[in-house]
């Protein structure tokens, strides 16, 4: 059996999931894991969270390598996604000793989702805590609650355990989580860009959305005495906190390179692909950093990624039954959920015998709140050398991506 302590008395006794490529949609190419943890202090044991229901087995494993389950005194949920809940049902019952304890809202959705699995009483029997709620496990050790509602979800908490004689531990859940599957827990034993390139990601497709709460709650947990956080997904953080606290701070403001282009598109029989390589060739020979992605090559995931980043977003299709192709229609409707903020939009594509796509890009890119141009550009099957000349309509771009977001 590995070494599962990570900290001093702390032990990482969740799964690491190689195999995991889609994550309720969002595709996980470096894999995942569901960290869930064991606190020791003196004669208490406090379980925090659970895995995926398909590897309880491990979790239960892992568990009984570290303690006996029943000596568990306390079993804290900080929150109800599956992820981390679904082998909830499970160990409860072998949890005998163990008090529960979760936010208002968790109780609440634990009962929603387990109801048919165990008893009532259990959840009647839930400690629910709120902000300013702590629990002190002796020797040294406090606990202190703060609820993050909607980071991810409405019953979303992290729990801050400090510890006079050891390291103060923040137990994030899914804030500064990252889908990546490694045997190594921390930051600094991993390639740093890989890591930041995935907390990217899962920013951008989990809580993109949601950063005007983030940025509300930011600052409540950086005035916390942290050493180390430790996540419900990937590594946890020790020697790079502010730089991943800085990371969620830009993020969730909006922060962007004012002088970065995305343009994203399909096309049917090239011709949009053509206004989309020369609008690129044209951004690229002005010295601006700008990337170009077909969607039938890339997944929404790993676009909507790169959308975070961009100050403009130029968006092609061509027109099929007189509307969107279907590649562009799902990116434009994923990307509407998730909200990127601050962005400049330009819609452009090919048409046949009648058009359609060009206005509902506009329509798309207006209800997702984008600065959208004046200017597009609509061309008739196959374009010409001529209408593939683009200065002007990219100085027009430069020109509104300088006045600022
Ligand atoms: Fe990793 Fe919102 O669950």
């Amino acid at each position: 059996m590995q070494n599962l302590e990570i900290v001093k008395d702390v032990f990482n006794v969740g799964y690491i999931d190689w195999e995991v490529r889609n994550f309720h949609g969002y595709s996980t190419h470096k894999g995942s894991s569901y960290n869930a943890y064991i606190v020791k202090s003196g004669n208490k044991t406090i379980l925090i969270d659970t895995v995926k229901r398909p590897y309880f087995n491990y979790f239960l494993k892992n568990i009984k390598a570290v303690c006996d389950p029943k000596e568990i005194n306390y079993f804290i949920m900080n929150h109800v996604e599956p992820d981390h809940s679904g082998s909830f049902p499970l160990i409860v019952p072998h949890l005998p000793n163990a008090e529960i304890i979760a936010s208002v809202k968790g109780v609440e959705i634990l009962e929603q989702h387990y109801h048919e699995e165990l008893e009532g009483d259990v959840f009647k029997k839930i400690r629910a805590v709120g902000e300013g709620d702590n629990l002190d496990v002796g020797n040294g050790k406090k606990f202190s609650f703060i609820p993050i509602p909607m980071i991810h979800w409405p019953d979303s908490m992290v729990s801050f355990m400090s510890d006079e004689n050891g390291k103060n531990v923040l137990f994030s859940n899914d804030a500064f989580g990252q889908h990546i599957a490694t045997s190594k827990f921390w930051d600094d034993e991993n390639i740093l860009s890989e890591i930041f390139e995935q907390a990217a990601k899962y920013y951008a497709n989990i809580l993109l959305h949601l950063s005007k709460l983030i940025a509300k709650t930011l600052p409540v947990v950086g005035t916390l005495p942290i050493d180390v956080i430790c996540p419900s997904h990937g590594v946890g953080w020790r020697s790079h906190i502010p730089d991943i606290v800085e990371a969620y701070t830009k993020w969730s403001s909006g922060e962007i390179d004012q002088h970065s282009v995305l343009i994203v598109y399909d096309t049917m029989w090239e011709s949009t692909a053509k206004i989309a390589k020369a609008l690129y060739q044209e951004i690229f020979s002005r010295g601006i950093l700008v990337k170009r992605f077909r969607l039938t090559e890339m997944d929404y995931s790993d676009v909507i990624t790169e959308a975070m980043k961009a100050r403009a977003i130029l968006v092609g299709s061509p027109t099929l039954n007189m509307g969107l192709y279907p590649t562009v229609a799902e990116y434009l409707s994923y990307q509407k959920g998730l909200k990127p903020m601050n962005k400049i939009g330009l819609a452009f594509g090919s048409y046949g015998w009648s058009k359609g796509a060009v206005k509902a890009i506009i329509e798309e890119l207006k209800a997702t709140k984008f600065d959208v141009m004046d200017e597009t550009i609509e061309i008739k099957f196959v374009p010409r050398l001529e209408q593939l000349d683009f200065k002007d309509i990219v100085d027009k771009l430069i020109e509104k991506m300088e006045k600022g977001a």
